[in-house]
């Protein structure tokens, strides 16, 4: 067998880390993976131990019966650690960014994967994936908190980034930007003046400290409030399954990746006027 792609990195995990892109997921792709005979699902890196791909694989199966989910990661100690926990339609196996898996899979997600590897190196290993999905298939690449309370991720097809989507716990994050420290390898550095991911958040925080008053309600009637007077300026998701007062109410907010995408894809940022100037 060829050597993975890719490089073992932390394994870092736990049980219900990954609840909130799990729930996005399922909303998101319950239709795309019953539109398939046996619809299979890659959970790459899935780390120290099995409990999220088999919680992946619960879900799914909630959704969509006929799903079967196999666990890659880089690392044989971990492979072997999961194995005994295979069962009919989830089973574990050695491998990289090259997913070798029997056919393309309809759906692959990949979480706190890429955020241990470079910028240019995440832009890479995204047309990796893409390139071995099948026809209409999805990828969910994102990173989270250590219990999963702050969110974000992407969705890709074959034709590259579709989606960016916010997600927390409304008692977790003080203002929006604070889920900057999450933002996907190819965000995370753009979060500076000049980059249209920081004009995003500096717009958020706006509408989020304009709604402050309805957070006598609680903060989801802010999140709300604020998410759909986003909508007015940013092509936020307004629609299910995305989108909409059914999504926001969660602590969600998903985007057109197009309005965030960096100025210079796998290129770092330039130094902004008044950073140069300094
Ligand atoms: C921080 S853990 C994430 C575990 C789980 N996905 C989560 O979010 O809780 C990252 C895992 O990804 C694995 N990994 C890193 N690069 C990989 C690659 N190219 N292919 C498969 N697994 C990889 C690492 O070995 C590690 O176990």
């Amino acid at each position: 067998m060829a050597k993975p792609v890719g490089e073992i990195t932390r394994g870092t995990t736990g049980h219900n880390r990954l609840r909130r892109v799990d729930r996005w997921i399922t909303a998101a792709c319950g239709r795309l993976l019953r539109s398939a005979d046996r619809p299979l699902v890659v959970d790459l890196g899935y780390g120290a131990s099995h409990i999220t791909t088999l919680e992946l694989f619960e879900r799914l199966r909630a959704v969509c019966p006929s799903v079967e989910v196999v666990g890659v990661e880089i690392d044989p100690a971990r492979v072997a650690a999961a194995r005994p926990y295979e069962r009919p339609g989830l089973s574990f196996r050695l491998g990289g960014f090259e997913l070798p898996v029997g056919r393309p899979p309809l759906l692959v997600r990949a979480f706190n994967v890429l955020r241990q590897y470079g910028e240019a190196e995440a832009w890479e290993h995204w047309a990796l994936l893409r390139s071995r999905i099948a026809p209409g298939g999805m990828i969910v690449e994102g990173t989270c908190s250590e219990v999963g309370h702050r969110a974000t991720w992407v969705g890709l097809d074959e034709h590259g980034p579709r989606t960016l989507t916010f997600a927390a716990r409304f008692d977790a994050f003080d203002r929006p930007s604070d889920l900057a420290e999450r933002l996907p390898k190819t965000l995370i550095h753009r979060n500076v003046p000049g980059e249209p991911v920081h004009a995003f958040l500096r717009d958020f925080d706006r509408a989020w400290a304009v709604n402050a008053a309805l957070g006598a309600h609680g903060a989801r009637q802010r999140w709300i409030a604020a998410a759909r007077m986003l909508a007015a300026a940013w092509p936020v998701a307004v629609r299910p399954p995305l989108g909409g007062e059914g999504r926001w109410r969660l602590g969600e907010l998903t985007l057109d990746w197009a309005a965030v995408a960096p100025r210079n894809p796998g290129r770092p940022p330039e130094p902004t006027a008044d950073v140069r100037d300094r």
